[in-house]
């Protein structure tokens, strides 16, 4: 059952409640609707991924009351300065390199070095915001591959009975996503045309490059600086999908019962919980390669996941963790 509440400070106060809980809670921006989850907690992240069916690990957009907030969590630039002055809140996602002391959850930046932030606009996701009183990580409020929601009923054909509640927010004013602009490197690179549009960008700090991917942009960020800005998460050991038995200098990524005799072992889950298994992968990796290689692991040996609900996305990382480099 989703609840559907009211823009009450009771109703805003029970969705505050519902985040603070690990529990979904969809609701308006100026852009479109999101489906928003405490960002710091990754079983939370991980209930996105799983209740949009999203195959893949995309990183998500976390969302601040306002700039000083958000710039406690990456590291600002003057041009983003300029522009957090300009354009928030409002219909505008900076991406930023993370600081070292940035709570959010891994997940919920893919695994990245980067993260994408933004201050909207909408009264309800101000509110909501402040009631909470911590950062929200936040899709739009659809199935993967659908249609954005501007709607309660939009969400609720796509998410109901799969979320916790939906806040009834009325109509998003801007009505297609933000734009987001990648300031992480030296070149601004625009990612996705959005609510704020170019020349307005460009009145503000200049050049910004058009018409690139965000593979591309990631390429040319490794090109510049090759082992440093890895954009996808990659551990510095090898590592083996789909292990079946294990060497005595491997570090042990399992799932469910570990095989036995490896060095060290991190648990992505007891239980065979791939929810909790997504909410632990990215920290998995992290934690493997930095205590294995203290301790002489030749290698990640990661245990079979099954290749079904959120288990496509986590085989979908480790794959591109294994692939050769
Ligand atoms: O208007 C919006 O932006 C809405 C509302 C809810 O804020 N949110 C939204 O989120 O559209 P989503 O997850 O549907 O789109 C996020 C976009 C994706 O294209 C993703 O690849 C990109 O932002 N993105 C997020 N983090 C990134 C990062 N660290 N580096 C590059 N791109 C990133
Ligand atoms: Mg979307």
């Amino acid at each position: 059952m989703t609840e559907v509440l009211d823009r009450t400070d009771r109703g805003i106060a029970r969705a505050a409640e519902l985040l603070r809980a690990g529990e979904l809670v969809a609701f308006g921006t100026e852009t479109v609707y999101g489906l928003g989850a405490d960002a710091r907690n990754a079983r939370a992240v991980a209930a996105i991924f799983q209740a949009k069916g999203r195959p893949h690990f995309n990183p998500l957009i976390c969302h601040y009351l306002s700039p000083e907030d958000a710039f406690r969590h990456v590291t600002p630039d003057a041009r983003a300065e300029r522009l957090a002055e300009m354009f928030w809140p409002g219909p505008l996602t900076l991406v930023l390199p993370r600081r070292v002391t940035c709570p959010v959850a891994l997940l919920a930046g893919a695994g990245l070095e980067t993260l994408a932030v933004r201050v909207p606009a909408h009264a309800v996701a101000q509110r909501l915001l402040a009631a909470f009183g911590g950062p929200i990580a936040a899709p739009s409020a659809n199935r993967s591959g659908g249609v954005s929601p501007t709607s309660v009923a939009h969400v609720m054909s796509g998410l109901g009975g799969r979320i916790a509640a939906v806040i009834d927010s009325g109509t998003c004013r801007v009505g297609l996503e933000s734009t987001v602009l990648d300031l992480s490197g030296p070149a601004a690179f625009l990612l996705r045309p959005g609510g704020v549009n170019l020349e307005a960008l460009e009145a503000c700090i200049g050049q910004v490059r058009r018409g690139v991917t965000l593979d591309q942009a990631e390429q040319s960020r490794t090109l510049r600086s090759p082992g440093m800005l890895v954009s996808h998460y990659a551990p510095a050991l090898p590592l083996r999908m789909n292990a079946a038995a294990v060497a005595a200098d491997d570090a042990l990524l399992a799932f469910g019962p570990p095989l036995p005799g490896a060095r060290l072992v991190f648990q992505l889950s007891a239980a065979e919980n791939l929810n909790e298994a997504a909410a632990r992968l990215f920290e998995g990796l992290h934690w493997l390669d930095a205590q294995g290689g203290a301790l002489g692991c030749a290698r990640i040996a990661a245990m079979a996941v099954p290749a079904h609900g959120l288990g496509l996305a986590i085989n979908d990382r480790l794959s591109r963790a294994a692939a050769p480099r």
